[in-house]
């Protein structure tokens, strides 16, 4: 007989299965037993009645506790009112272990009590249906990039040159080459790239020891990273728009149960349409001070002040050309103003915040060479970088976009944690 995921029950209606997974739950009414099983791609209802079945399996019930696993036989049979709309006449049951005493009870627990067990945890409904929204997304982000021919470059991890910031390195020892640092990005290896494909991506886990402790940040997150050569800065936030409004689609499109296990409001998603609003940084500094924030010209944006700005739009907005001492080193600057680059992040609404950083790319040798000078970095790591600007400099940008910050978008998530199978943050390296 025909082996097969719960999800696919459908297409065997009316015949014997088996199906392999773990008991979620179980009841009884006295001479019917119902266990629900779950084999990772759906939960289905598993019906024994006594007299139907052999009285050792139907006695079988009282040894099953939750999550032990286990094979079933059963004929498939339609009911509307069952959860996925079939359930299995139960014929035969394999026990393959009983676990004991699951610590993750159907009762409530902490956030921290659940991150502890996060190996166990994964297997709740909730982080199941993050985990498969997280799927889709990122299988959102390769399609729309190799719809729209940029080739995949990927990136190294170890890396001997800052990509981003001195403040946020992790280093380890490299042999005789003194130490490497994880890659806080790829942006540096796609500007090069973009230079041999024209338009190229890479996808990766990114590092960064962030002793932050919000709920946005993690010290190891994945990014996936645009670089396009030829591409000013305006060209660069229609491509983000693209992307952003072609995800966010693809989750409404694929997703539709997961967001209704996470009771997530999809009607705010549905307002996420290009084109998006765009305010200059001047701009949003005066909106932040009418809004009572004390933010002075010249500072980075937080977590609060974002929060702020994004709660005025129903879509995602740009703030573009932030201070240049407020920015990474790479950055172009302004044409006709010293204090500002020409760069723009990408903040979600509802309060989520920057979910994409990007900017046009200095491309000029003595003023890259000059601002990696003032950032204090070490030029020699950078010859490789600055030979870019020597053999056909172009225009040229690039964003990278934070998988868990958007993920944490879509489904409507408090914190970040829940993003991702395994967060990382100061706190926590185990499981
Ligand atoms: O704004 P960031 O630092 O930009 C870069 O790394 C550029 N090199 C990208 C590029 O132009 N190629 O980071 C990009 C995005 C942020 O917008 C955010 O979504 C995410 O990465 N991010 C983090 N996500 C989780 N935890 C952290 N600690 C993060 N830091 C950045
Ligand atoms: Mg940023």
């Amino acid at each position: 007989m025909d082996f097969c995921y719960i999800e696919d029950v459908g297409k065997f209606e009316g015949k014997k299965v088996t199906v392999k997974g773990w008991l979620y739950n179980k009841r009884s009414k006295g001479k019917i037993h119902f266990l629900l099983v779950r084999d990772g791609t759906g939960v289905i209802q598993c019906v024994m009645t006594k007299g139907e079945v052999a009285d050792d399996i139907f006695n079988a019930y009282d040894l099953l506790t939750q999550e032990s696993s286990l094979e079933i036989v059963g004929r498939v049979r339609q009911d509307q009112r069952a959860p996925g709309g079939y359930e299995l006449n139960l014929e035969d049951l394999k026990i393959v272990q009983i676990a004991q005493d699951y610590p993750i009870t159907p009762k409530p627990h902490g956030a921290p009590f659940l991150f502890e067990h996060r190996h166990l945890y994964l297997r709740s409904t909730r982080p199941h249906a993050i985990m498969r929204v997280r799927n889709e997304l990122i299988w959102a982000i390769r399609k729309f990039f190799y719809e729209n021919n940029f080739v995949l470059i990927d990136s190294p991890i170890l890396t001997g040159a800052i990509g981003e910031t001195a403040a946020t390195l992790f280093e380890t020892k490299y042999f005789d080459l003194g130490k490497a640092y994880l890659a806080q990005t790829g942006q540096l290896y796609l500007e090069a790239a973009c230079t041999a494909f024209g338009k190229v991506y890479c996808f990766g886990p990114t590092f960064r020891a962030e002793k932050s402790k919000t709920r946005r940040h993690l010290t190891e997150f994945w990014m996936v990273e645009a670089e396009e050569a030829y591409y000013d800065n305006e060209q660069n936030m229609e491509l983000q728009e693209d992307l952003s409004v072609f995800i966010v689609d693809w989750v409404l499109d694929n997703c539709k149960e997961e967001l209704k296990i996470l009771e997530r409001d999809t009607s705010k998603l549905e307002n996420v349409k290009n084109p998006f609003p765009r305010i200059s940084y001047d701009e949003a500094v005066e909106r932040l001070k009418k809004a009572g924030s004390k933010i002075e010209w010249g500072t980075d944006f937080g977590g609060d002040e974002e929060t702020i700005l994004s709660k005025t739009f129903d879509r995602p907005v740009f703030i573009y050309n932030y201070p240049k001492k407020a920015r990474a080193f790479y950055m172009k600057p302004h044409p006709t103003r010293d204090d500002v680059v020409l760069c723009a992040d990408l903040l979600a609404p509802e309060g989520y915040g920057e979910i994409i950083g990007g900017s046009q790319r200095n491309d000029d040798y003595d003023s890259l060479i000059q601002r990696i000078k003032e950032e204090k970095l070490p030029e020699d790591a950078y010859t490789w970088f600055l030979d870019l600007r020597k053999y056909g400099s172009v225009p040229h940008s690039g964003f990278g976009l934070g998988v868990e910050r958007t993920v944490t978008w879509i489904c409507g998530l408090s914190h970040i944690r829940e993003s991702i199978p395994f967060p990382r943050t100061i706190y926590r390296l185990y499981p």
